[in-house]
């Protein structure tokens, strides 16, 4: 059924609800929806909108119905304390990557005067966002492949106003000194689980910010390989990973220069986030 007829408020929420599955969370996602189209103006009932809103109100729901992620819409989500912009074809924070962020804080917290930190794979910058915010004398550094990517996180620590290093690297590729800490929510989707993630997931994110290769390990085997040589002694690498990765990155570090690895779980109690210490 067309919309165009439908003109007043309590119309097109009754229309929204419907579409997008006629539950309750449904009716929440179309108010949702009214208050992103009219730019956050609260309505009545019996409104009547005009032409140009019931066109975005319309699109929207219809985007939402197709399962296009809510941040993605709104082009911002919240992380942590904050909010960051997340323009088209830049990965959305996911909840998990919060507690990985709280992790890296906790160590970071613990480093000498003027730290320096490192946020391979950087996105929005939402990690390194949360380690300048946490730790104002540090020198943090946020790197990733993605023009987009560097774009949106040099934006977004701008409007927040911290101070933060951007800058295109290939893993380290262009990463020059020594770090008290390193952090990376790099992609490790494997191949063969790619049909697994959520559709909101697979259809809606950038290929190269999830895509781990064949095992899903490729970018984090490099990043467990070569983080000693960019760590100061005692060092921290924070990662987050998927649980069945868990043994190969043990198995893998017991090679390398650390002095602790141990993998650290989510809250859900999956194995989420491996940790090696520097010797
Ligand atoms: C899963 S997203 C994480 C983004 C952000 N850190 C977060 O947690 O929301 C992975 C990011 O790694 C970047 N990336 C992929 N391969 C990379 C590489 N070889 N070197 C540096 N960054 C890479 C992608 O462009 C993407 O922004």
């Amino acid at each position: 059924m067309g919309t165009r007829h439908l003109t007043t408020v309590g119309e097109l929420l009754r229309w929204a609800a419907k579409r997008l599955g006629g539950t309750a969370a449904a009716a929440r996602e179309a108010r949702r929806a009214l208050l992103l189209a009219t730019g956050e103006r609260l309505l009545r009932q019996e409104e009547r909108l005009g032409p140009y809103e019931r066109g975005r109100f319309r699109r929207i729901v219809e985007a939402r119905a197709r399962g296009v992620p809510w941040p993605a819409l709104e082009e911002s989500t919240a992380f942590l304390d904050f909010e960051v912009l997340v323009p088209p074809g830049v990965f959305i924070p996911r909840p998990e990557t919060e507690e990985l962020a709280e992790l890296a804080i906790a160590e970071f917290q613990k480093a000498p005067p003027r730290p320096r930190a490192l946020d391979i794979g950087t996105g929005t910058g939402v990690l390194a966002i949360a380690l300048a915010r946490a730790r104002p004398d540090a020198e943090v550094w946020a790197v990733d492949v993605s023009p987009r990517a560097l774009h949106a996180a040099q934006r977004n620590a701008k409007r927040l106003g911290v101070k933060i290093k951007v800058l295109r690297s290939d893993i380290f590729s262009a990463v020059e000194g020594k770090f008290h800490l390193v952090v990376a929510n790099p992609p490790y989707v494997a191949r063969k689980e790619w049909w697994a993630l959520p559709k909101e997931v697979r259809d809606f994110e950038p290929r190269r910010a999830l895509d781990g290769g064949e095992d899903g390990l490729a970018v984090l085997t490099t990043i467990v390989r070569e983080a000693p040589n960019y760590l100061a002694p005692g060092g921290v690498l924070l990662l987050e990973i998927a649980p069945l990765q868990k043994e190969a990155l043990l198995a893998l570090a017991k090679r390398g220069r650390w002095g602790e690895t141990l993998v650290l779980s989510d809250l859900a109690g999956r194995p989420r986030f491996f940790l090696g210490r520097r010797c």
